[in-house]
């Protein structure tokens, strides 16, 4: 074969985005999953963008007033467990409206058959897909704008945004290819760690959802001590001892669940807590979880609580970050208006 002319794929500063839906109290999955580690990508000193995805909640029914608790509790989270407003920027979408102008165009860009595929409009939508709403079925076309109207290059995430991640490659490709530019950056999904996937406390099969109608099935970041440690305690397990392999875990999801949970709360790989417990019944192992789980959690649930007494400073806290994350996304998005062929005008 010839040698192919190659064209250097441009390269785009490393840039972090991730979002959270405002949809209900957080879970223990979306601190594992993401909080937790958007705070290390914070830590390791890129820059990192972040945002309550307060459009996209609204695709399913919301209260008004509760989707507000609802977002500031959430903005709440993330200072709790770590973010710093003044290192990240942390904002609530509807803020920067950059990001529903593009998802428009890439309404445009996406196809139909794309959409169709997404497990979660599927599992979301069951048998009622004809009266979902429209704006269910083009989220995943929204989450894409989210992360390129940054153009961000890598977007932590817990391991059931994975095919949203797909669709928004698709679309970044779809619209270099279709305009011929090399505008938009192919974004790296970032899924790592012993929790990418926490189940549900009752169902080792079932992710743990904030939507799960038994509130046993989770653990709340505002659950209190005493909650933490009685779900954890009454967790279905098996009867059988933890095992001296993860080998020997693969056909008993609850246990594995817990060993992974007790994993991403150490810091520890799932192959040390298995080391260390060994042979151990799940009346050793219940109790040392839900102590380490109590230590880890309620720290961040008491400075969520004392956040939440002052919610005029979430809000600025909120506004401030949407005016730094207006001023990267506004001019991108500008830019796209150009390469489509919009006429631009105003004087502004
Ligand atoms: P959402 O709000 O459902 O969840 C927020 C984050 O938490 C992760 N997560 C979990 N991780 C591990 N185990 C679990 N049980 C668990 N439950 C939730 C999710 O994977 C996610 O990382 N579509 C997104 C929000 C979004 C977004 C974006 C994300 C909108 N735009 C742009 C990234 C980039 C969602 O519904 O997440």
């Amino acid at each position: 074969m010839a040698d192919a002319v190659q064209t250097p794929q441009p390269t785009f500063p490393p840039r972090i985005f991730s979002g959270i839906q405002p949809s209900g109290g957080l879970t223990l999955g979306n601190y594992l999953g993401a909080l937790k580690r958007f705070v290390e990508k914070q830590e390791e000193g890129i820059e990192t963008i972040y945002c309550m995805v307060d459009m996209h909640a609204i695709t399913v029914w919301q209260d008004p007033e509760k989707l507000r608790q609802q977002t500031r509790e959430g903005a709440a989270a993330f200072i709790a467990a770590g973010i710093d407003p003044a290192r990240s920027i942390l904002f609530n979408q509807s803020q920067v409206t950059a990001h529903v102008e593009l998802g428009w165009i890439f309404n445009c860009i996406a196809r139909m058959g794309w959409m169709s595929r997404m497990t979660q409009f599927k599992d979301k939508a069951g048998k009622n897909s004809e009266n979902v709403s429209l704006g269910l079925f083009a989220y995943p076309s929204l989450m894409a704008a989210d992360i390129l109207s940054y153009k961000a290059t890598h977007v932590p995430v817990g391991d059931d945004q994975k095919q949203h991640l797909e669709l928004c490659r698709d679309i970044a490709i779809k619209f270099n290819n279709d305009y011929k530019v090399d505008f938009f950056p192919v974004v790296e999904p970032v899924i790592e760690g012993a929790a990418t996937r926490v189940m549900s406390l009752r169902d080792g099969t079932k992710k743990m959802s904030k939507s799960d109608p038994s509130d046993q099935s989770r653990i709340n970041l505002t659950d209190d001590a005493d909650t933490i440690s009685k779900k954890i305690r009454k967790a279905k397990t098996d009867p059988e001892p933890l095992p001296d392999s993860l080998d020997a875990l693969k056909d008993r999801p609850e246990a594995r669940n817990l060993v992974n949970i007790y994993a991403a709360l150490a810091g520890h790989t799932p192959e040390q807590v298995i080391r260390d417990y060994a042979g151990a019944q799940f009346g050793t192992f219940k109790p040392a979880l839900a102590d380490l789980a109590v230590a880890k959690l309620e720290p961040i649930t008491l400075e969520m609580n004392r956040l939440m007494q002052d919610q005029a400073e979430i809000d600025r806290i909120l506004g401030a970050g949407a005016d730094r994350a207006e001023a990267i996304a506004r001019p991108i998005v500008d830019q796209v208006y150009d390469i489509v062929g919009m006429i631009r005008s105003r004087r502004r």
